[in-house]
């Protein structure tokens, strides 16, 4: 009979810590590892050591979750992401595909990460807007929606309830009041609209015009209803 072990202790600071090598390559390419899930964290996931996992969570192949971080029991992670050092993420909060969160951010229950959301350093989330230490608010948390492609900058705080459009750029440091259109770029507290951003992230200049070609990729864009849509090239 096996020995019990720290790692099946519910509480335990190890408790089902994933044992394997790191660190490690988490860009895999389709197929190369076997898609069978061991409690809900794929074989082509990595986690440190130091980080704990819950039974219960869902950790997707080629995720990478670096040092000291807590996943919960029914967080679901897809795959491709990364989890920079002392990242937790809660329960209900969802994570999509390639998306990276940079250190010391708490995805909070009534998060949404959509695919490809960039997280910088230390910015946060909340999800009730009137805390007090003697009430509880369980019942009551606002939900926070980051649409694909978005980018957080560091140190900014998104006030709950919500959403961050895709492809938004929200400015180190700002916090975040009111929804973010699509393409946005945000800054200063509280969060204003600064202009607008391409899908690769650098400004676009519409000038007075109706249509500018991002200057970095090339991409052309034109404003249908005040926002920038993409033009397909030809
Ligand atoms: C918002 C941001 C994208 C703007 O970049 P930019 O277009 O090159 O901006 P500029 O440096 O030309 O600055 C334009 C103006 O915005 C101001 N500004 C720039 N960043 C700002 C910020 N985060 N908050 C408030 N104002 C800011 C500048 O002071 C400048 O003001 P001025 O016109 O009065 O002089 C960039 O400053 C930023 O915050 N990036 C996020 C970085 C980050 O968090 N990375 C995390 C991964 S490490
Ligand atoms: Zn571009």
């Amino acid at each position: 009979m096996k020995a019990p072990s720290i790692l099946d202790t519910p509480g335990h600071a190890l408790y089902h810590r994933t044992m394997q090598p790191f660190p490690y390559d988490a860009r895999l390419p389709a197929g190369s590892a076997p898609e069978t899930e061991e409690n809900g964290v794929h074989p082509a996931a990595q986690v440190h050591p130091t980080a704990c996992v819950d039974k219960g969570a869902r950790v997707g192949r080629g995720t990478c979750i670096w040092h000291f971080c807590h996943v919960y029991s029914g967080a679901e992670i897809g795959e491709n992401s990364t989890l920079g050092q002392n990242v937790c993420v809660t329960g209900t909060a969802r994570i999509g595909n390639g998306v990276k969160i940079q250190n010391n951010v708490s995805i909070y229950d009534g998060v949404v990460l959509e695919d490809d959301v960039f997280c910088g350093p230390s910015c946060v989330f909340t999800n009730v807007l009137t805390p007090r230490a003697f009430v509880c608010r369980r019942h009551e948390y606002r939900p926070t929606l980051v649409r694909r492609g978005a980018t957080l900058g560091a140190n900014s705080t998104v006030v709950c309830g919500h959403e961050i459009g895709a492809y938004a750029m929200v400015a180190a440091g700002a916090v975040v009041t009111a929804d973010v259109p699509p393409h946005a770029l945000v800054m200063g507290v509280p969060a204003r609209q600064a202009g607008w951003v391409c899908y690769c992230g650098e400004r676009l200049d519409f000038g007075a015009g109706e249509a500018c070609a991002c200057g970095a990729c090339g991409q052309n864009f034109i404003l249908e209803d005040g926002r920038p849509a993409a033009v397909k090239k030809p």
